[in-house]
């Protein structure tokens, strides 16, 4: 990390829009980004209830914020719906036969769907939904491949003001239990499969499994994908095609008012158990469609591409609501980077002809390693804008993309923010920030975003602490569902008032950000968050493990890799075989994300004599081979070369 923080303080190289793409931005000097800011964040009125009157509302707001610290209302007693914005308003506005969704299946099958087709699909889910008893306030869990339907689940569930709570794909039965307790979804709609690598991840086996002891589910949607065969439980189970051509292709929808909750995102905190962020209607609908607008430089003309999953916070703000509710054209691929090579996703970009594309550090460190040969032979002059999202990007990556992807003309947007923040919240402007390799810049209108020491001092320039919110923004969180208690403590609680991020940061003197990394106990792998809590706690679930301790260490790929340092139970022995088998445990639990890289059998932890497992310790040791610092707290300070020998081994 303090390596990573020398090579950001002398980076000098720095780039400016070209004239071109300034003279059409919405924002083209510093002198208007810095005079709007001010305003934005003096008067947040003014600003959001500008953006707020581009969008339709079936009754105007009253009070644009009212703030009662840590919950905020915004546009109170106002009357909307999100998808009708995302959707009906374009059909109606004469954009009906434009292109809202370019679908890539990684099979290669295509699919085109115009904003017109798109809406007959979303009311004909709506009613499909509303016909198997879904209400308002009611959950819907979604657990889906990258497909239109997800989006069209998404859109539907927010058309009749059902909450929608995202599982991604990727995890595992047990994950999708945790959830659906916390949750207490009315419905689940998965598909019969997806395809990954050229496999069929079978979705609808992990939801059986998740439902065998569950009791708020009543009936599971099933989209037919793959034609992986799949047990439908009588009574429980429909099929998507079956539903749907029962129902009416048109739905009336109604308004809600703008704090109905919208959807419920899990995501890692340091404890064990994730947390189900809450996010409501108006101001998050606002806050998307304004960051979409400034930061991606959204025009009629373009084709965005956003390379998440919908499983993530990027997936709910950049795919589907933000860039519908501008109205924009884009594209959305099923499958992995890497199928059936590497340029997968450059085939994509020159077949479409992509203008805007969005994607993470640790994809772009993937394709250097893939190498150029793969990006040369296509055709990338489509593109004029760049963005990044995730976790801290490394300047030579930022490089690559820079030159390589984006020709030296296309400003990278490298964005900050957070499942908790809904939209981004630190970002350069593409037509006015002079951009850096590894900055985020400068914050978004409305963003009062700070460094604070440990007394709540803001630390000069160049010094590191801890990033801050001082101001509400519409596009925050609400709360953590059913745990109020846990919103005040996980994110008011440091200084009054104030949304403490979680991550370190500096300021630099001309006033960019640079994000150093999480500060609590929650590691960054290939963009995902995970806590090492929950990698711990599904450890010790094994019928082996005693006791476990997990740490992050820098990986080249994906950004941080997952160390376990495991004791087993007296008269187990650590085989080979039985660690294959601790790791495929984990996979089991919470997904394959989350699988150790490496596991080590040790026959005691690294103690203080108070009992507490030194982490610091272990982190320095996986990172950098050896332990320097203090060890003189240590119950036995024989488990420290013990370890470091095993480590050496790897
Ligand atoms: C990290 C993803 C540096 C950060 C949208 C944050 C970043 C966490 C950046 C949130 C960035 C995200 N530069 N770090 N541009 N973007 N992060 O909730 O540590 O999955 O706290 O939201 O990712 O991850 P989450």
């Amino acid at each position: 990390m303090s390596k990573n923080i020398e090579s950001h303080l002398s980076e000098d190289r720095e780039f400016k829009p070209s004239k071109e793409f300034s003279k059409q931005a919405r924002v083209s000097s510093m002198a208007q980004y810095k005079r709007m800011h001010k305003e934005s964040v003096e008067r947040p009125d003014l600003f959001w209830a500008r953006e707020a009157r581009e969008l339709h509302w079936d009754k105007k707001w009253g009070k644009v914020l009212e703030w009662k610290a840590p919950y905020a209302k915004w546009f109170v007693g106002g009357r909307t719906n999100v998808c009708v914005n995302c959707v009906d308003r374009h059909v109606t506005e004469g954009r009906g036969n434009k292109a809202a969704i370019i679908w890539e299946g990684e099979p290669g099958d295509k699919r085109t769907l115009t904003y017109k087709q798109l809406q007959r699909e979303v009311c004909r889910f709506a009613n499909v939904l509303e016909s198997n008893g879904v209400k308002s306030k009611d959950r819907v869990l979604i657990y889906m491949p990258m497909v239109v339907e997800a989006t069209v689940a998404m859109l539907a569930c927010a058309r009749i003001g059902a909450v929608h709570s995202i599982v991604f794909g990727g995890f595992s039965a047990e994950s999708i239990k945790d959830r659906l307790d916390d949750s207490e979804a009315k419905v689940v709609i998965t598909a019969d499969g997806g395809w990954r690598r050229g496999g069929v991840v079978d979705l609808k086996a992990n939801i059986d499994e998740a439902l065998k002891k569950d009791k708020s589910v009543e009936k599971v949607i099933v989209l037919k994908r793959t034609e992986n065969k799949v047990k439908m439980t009588k009574g429980r189970d429909v099929w998507w095609h079956e539903e749907t051509a029962k129902v009416a292709a048109t739905h009336k929808a109604k308004s809600f008012d703008s704090e109905h909750p919208l959807f419920i995102l899990y995501t890692s905190g340091s404890t064990g158990k994730p947390k189900g962020i809450l996010h409501t209607t108006g101001g998050y609908m606002v806050n998307t469609y304004a960051t979409c607008k400034y930061i991606f430089d959204m025009k009629d003309d373009d084709v965005y591409w956003c390379t998440a999953d919908v499983g993530w916070i990027t997936g709910h703000s950049y795919i589907t609501y933000g860039p519908m509710l501008n109205g924009v054209t884009q594209v959305m691929y099923e499958g992995a980077p890497n199928y059936p090579d590497f340029s997968r996703f450059w085939q994509i970009v020159e077949e479409y002809s992509v203008t805007i594309f969005y994607t993470a550090p640790t994809a772009i460190r993937a394709f250097i390693k893939a190498g150029d040969e793969l990006v040369d032979k296509h055709d990338l002059s489509s593109l004029r804008l760049l963005g990044t999202v995730g976790e801290p990007i490394n300047p030579e990556a930022w490089m690559w993309y820079y030159n390589k992807i984006g020709g030296g003309r296309c400003p990278i947007v490298d964005t900050w923010w957070q499942t908790e923040t809904g939209a981004i919240m630190i970002s350069p402007l593409p037509g006015c920030t002079p951009i850096k390799p590894g900055t985020a810049t400068q914050p978004f209108f409305g963003i009062d975003a700070a460094i604070l020491d440990e007394e709540g001092n803001e630390c000069k320039a160049n010094e590191g602490g801890r990033l801050v919110i001082r101001k509400p923004w519409p596009g925050m969180l609400r709360t953590i569902y059913k745990d109020k208690k846990r919103y005040r403590d996980t994110y008011w609680s440091d200084y009054p008032g104030m949304y403490t991020a979680g991550d370190g940061a500096r300021r630099d003197r001309k006033g960019n950000f640079w994000i150093v990394g999480r500060l609590d106990d929650v590691l960054n792998v290939s963009g995902h968050r995970l806590g090492t809590a929950e990698v711990e706690s599904a450890l010790v679930s094994h019928d082996a493990v005693a006791e476990a301790a997990v740490v992050g260490r820098p990986h080249e790929i994906k950004g941080q890799a997952v160390c376990a340092f495991v004791t087993l139970k007296s008269g187990i022995e650590g085989t080979d075989e039985l660690l294959k088998e601790v790791r495929n445990h984990v996979g089991k639990v919470i997904g394959a994300i989350a699988k150790p890289d490496d596991v080590y059998f040790t026959p005691v932890l690294p103690k203080t004599r108070s009992g507490k497992i030194m982490r610091r310790l272990l982190k320095e040791l996986v990172a950098t081979g050896k332990v320097t610092g203090n060890t003189t707290t240590l119950e036995d300070a024989n488990v420290v070369k013990s370890l470091q020998k095993q480590v050496a081994k790897k």
